[in-house]
């Protein structure tokens, strides 16, 4: 009843962030292979950004459309500026949020080393600068720019745990750093700045109100989970599917069937699930999001029929945590 693809047979090695480990971690990556780290959002699956090998290692260990394009992380904004073209307005934005939970989306300059996988064929590449501090140690020590989606199989639930990396791509990543559960718990913020109006492609911890003094007026595009799903949106990985669990989502749930497990929010749970995890009994956006993914992952792996899942407030954090349940809810394009 697994919902994430069946790990290879061989496990990968999961090690406590010592002096050792980042060694081990640091050659690795040198040497063009794969590494999973946390970030403050989610675990990574990083590679050498400037590898065109090391990169297309990333796609095949995901299972990942190549239309898709990843993220580079960077240990802070002066390097990301000899790959991307900084404007002032971004400037400012990653003055004021990096290190942070916020990736900006920025033209790719022409001398920039980065593969082209990188970007998929896009003018633009996506860069972040994580506060994390296992993800900066990693960045310092392997010398390079990481490219590093999400540590799950393509179209599944984050990781915000190394056994959720595990579980999804088994050793299909040889080495995983453990810093155990990720205190955001979900992916980025995702901002547009390479045009003249910044607009948010995906919602996340960094809200439109954190942008505007920075950002100036910012744009929120509409959730592919209710625009209808489209591969050939400006963020092509914003798929309605994209946080698929294994078992149907069913959202905005009141009252709950005995063979229905149940995501609650707040004090007043309805009783009768076969089982229920609660996101935050006290009803606090920081602490559902940082939960999310983890209890969709132990739900999931529950013999029940479907997710039920009540209703969590859409006001700043819960933009983001709504526009995740959406997506886990939406219709299964191909499973
Ligand atoms: O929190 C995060 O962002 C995590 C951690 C590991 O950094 N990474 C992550 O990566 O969530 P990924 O690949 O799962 O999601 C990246 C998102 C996708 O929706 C992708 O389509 C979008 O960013 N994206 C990447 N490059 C883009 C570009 N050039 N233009 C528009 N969207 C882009
Ligand atoms: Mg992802």
């Amino acid at each position: 009843m697994s919902p994430e693809s069946p790990p290879s047979p061989a496990a990968p090695e999961t090690l406590p962030p010592s002096e050792a480990a980042f060694a081990r971690a640091a050659a690795l990556l040198r040497g063009g292979g794969l590494v999973a780290f946390p970030t403050e959002t989610v675990y990574g699956l990083g590679a050498d950004a400037t590898s065109d090998a090391a990169v297309a290692g990333i796609f095949a260990a995901k299972d990942r459309p190549q239309f898709n394009p990843l993220i580079v992380h960077f240990t802070d904004a002066e390097a990301a500026e000899a790959e991307v073209v900084f404007d002032d307005r971004a400037r400012q934005v990653a003055a004021a949020l990096w290190p942070g939970p916020l990736t900006l989306v920025l033209p790719r300059r022409a001398d920039s080393r980065l593969s082209l996988l990188c970007s998929a064929g896009l003018a633009s590449q996506a860069v972040r600068v994580p506060a994390h501090p296992i993800a900066q140690r990693l960045l310092r020590e392997a010398g390079l720019p990481l490219a590093a989606p999400s540590a799950n199989a393509s179209g599944r639930i984050s990781p915000t745990e190394a056994a959720h990396v595990v579980a999804s791509l088994g050793a299909r990543v040889p080495l995983i750093l453990d810093g155990g559960p990720c205190a955001v718990g979900l992916e980025s913020t995702v901002l547009d700045l390479s045009g003249p109006q910044a607009v948010i492609l995906r919602p996340g911890a960094v809200t439109s109100q954190d942008l505007t003094p920075s950002a100036g007026s910012v744009l929120e595009v509409v959730a592919a989970a209710e625009a209808g799903d489209s591969g050939g949106l400006k963020g092509p990985g914003m798929m309605a599917s994209h946080y698929a669990p294994g078992h149907p989502v069913r959202l905005e749930a009141t009252e709950v069937a005995a063979n229905e497990a149940l995501l609650a929010f707040g004090p007043e749970v309805p009783v009768g699930a076969a089982e229920t995890l609660n996101l935050s009994p006290s009803g606090e956006l920081r602490e559902a999001a940082a939960h999310l993914f983890a209890y969709l992952h132990r739900l999931d792996s529950l013999p029940v029929r479907a997710i039920a899942v009540m209703p969590v407030p859409t006001s700043g954090l819960g933009a983001a945590i709504n526009d995740r349940l959406r997506r886990a809810a939406a219709p299964r394009a191909s499973r």
